[in-house]
């Protein structure tokens, strides 16, 4: 009898550049102090971090399991708050942990290798940990997902990469879960972050944000590709494709739905309990009692801006709805994500 198979490692099929040096110096001049050395995939020009680069054929080649559950979306679409009812479907038990342990060190986010890695030498508590779970690992291979990989599972994993970024088996083995937001609600979520974060450090104001948004410059954009790809895919069924606003609607009625398609059995007092976690005043309480004492990545308190349907109303002139309004048509014409803006 032969060894066990190892899967074969597969070649990407796209190259990772570095954006131009016009396009950044425009990124500059518009307030995007952040965004130095961004790289770009080649085909489908993804804008990412320049750590990615180095990554890109771990990340196309990271093996999902039967018993994970991934979470996918686009920047600013309510990720976190998916995340956060994901996990407390899976821990009804021990709800609690939330208070202590932030989310993000409660599940993987795929992404920190590249969007905040870790330098090898750091003396943080991070960095023990990795020691600790991967003692042959390598920080340049990427921390988090190496201490992914070490672990026995089941896992919550999540990350804005697109599914052509991902390992093309993704959805033949493990349960994904996309979150999708109007994309208008979008780029001012995405505008107030990136005011807010200190490493994005954004200085313009709305209406030059938004044309970098429609001109698709921002990190992970293109917008359109993120969605559309799982939007083509959503009635594959592994596949559970949300949007923020239902989620606005009816939570209760949507955690429902996301538990079944999980194989949960949860009763009507698990789903309301899930959805009070989850719940904005809770989530934006539990954010601001964590960030007492970290680093300063937020230069105002808070991650969570307001989480509302139609901010855009009250930011963006009618000229600027009207351009949006267009680039919306010609993106989204023949697909009709329905998305909805008020
Ligand atoms: P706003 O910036 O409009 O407030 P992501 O997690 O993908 O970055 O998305 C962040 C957006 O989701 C923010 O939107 C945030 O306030 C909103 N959000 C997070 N948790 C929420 C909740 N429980 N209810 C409503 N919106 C929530």
């Amino acid at each position: 009898m032969g060894s066990p198979q190892m899967p074969s490692r597969r070649f990407l099929p796209f190259t990772v550049e570095k954006v131009s040096d016009e396009e950044e110096e425009r990124l500059k001049a518009a307030g995007f102090l952040g965004y130095g050395d961004l790289v770009r995939t080649d085909p489908s020009s993804v804008r990412l971090r320049p750590g990615y680069a180095r990554l890109a054929e771990t990340y196309y080649n990271f093996e999902f399991r039967p018993d994970d559950t991934v979470l996918l979306s686009f920047p600013k679409s309510g990720t976190t708050w998916m995340s956060e009812a994901l996990w407390a479907m899976r821990n009804l038990g021990r709800l609690e942990e939330a208070d202590e342990v932030a989310i993000d060190d409660r599940l993987f986010f795929l992404d920190s290798d590249f969007l905040l890695p870790i330098t090898a030498g750091d003396d943080t508590p991070a960095m023990k940990k990795f020691a600790r779970a991967c003692p042959e690992g390598r920080v340049e291979d990427g921390v988090t997902l190496q201490m992914t990989a070490a672990h026995k599972g089941p896992r919550i994993l999540k990350t804005h990469l697109q599914l052509e970024l991902l390992n093309p088996d993704l959805l033949n083995t493990s349960k994904v879960v996309y979150i999708a937001r109007n994309p208008k609600d979008v780029c001012v979520s995405y505008f107030h972050h990136c005011r807010k974060n200190t490493r994005l450090n954004f200085k313009g104001d709305f209406s030059d944000f938004a044309e970098a948004f429609m001109a698709n410059q921002l990190l992970f954009e293109p917008f359109w590709d993120h969605v559309v790809q799982a939007w083509m895919r959503r009635s594959h069924e592994n596949l559970h494709f949300m949007f923020f606003e239902d989620m606005k609607r009816d939570a209760h009625g949507e955690l429902r739905k996301l538990a079944t398609f999980l194989e949960l059995d949860l009763s009507d007092e698990d789903v309301h309990r899930v959805a009070d976690h989850c719940s904005f005043g809770q989530m934006r309480a539990r954010e601001e009692r964590q960030s007492e004492g970290r680093g300063p990545l937020y230069n105002v308190p808070g991650f969570f801006h307001k989480g509302e349907i139609g901010g855009w109303k009250s930011v963006a002139s009618p000229e600027l709805i009207d351009r949006f309004d267009n680039w919306i048509l010609d993106n989204n014409c023949g697909i009709d994500i329905p998305f909805r803006y008020e």
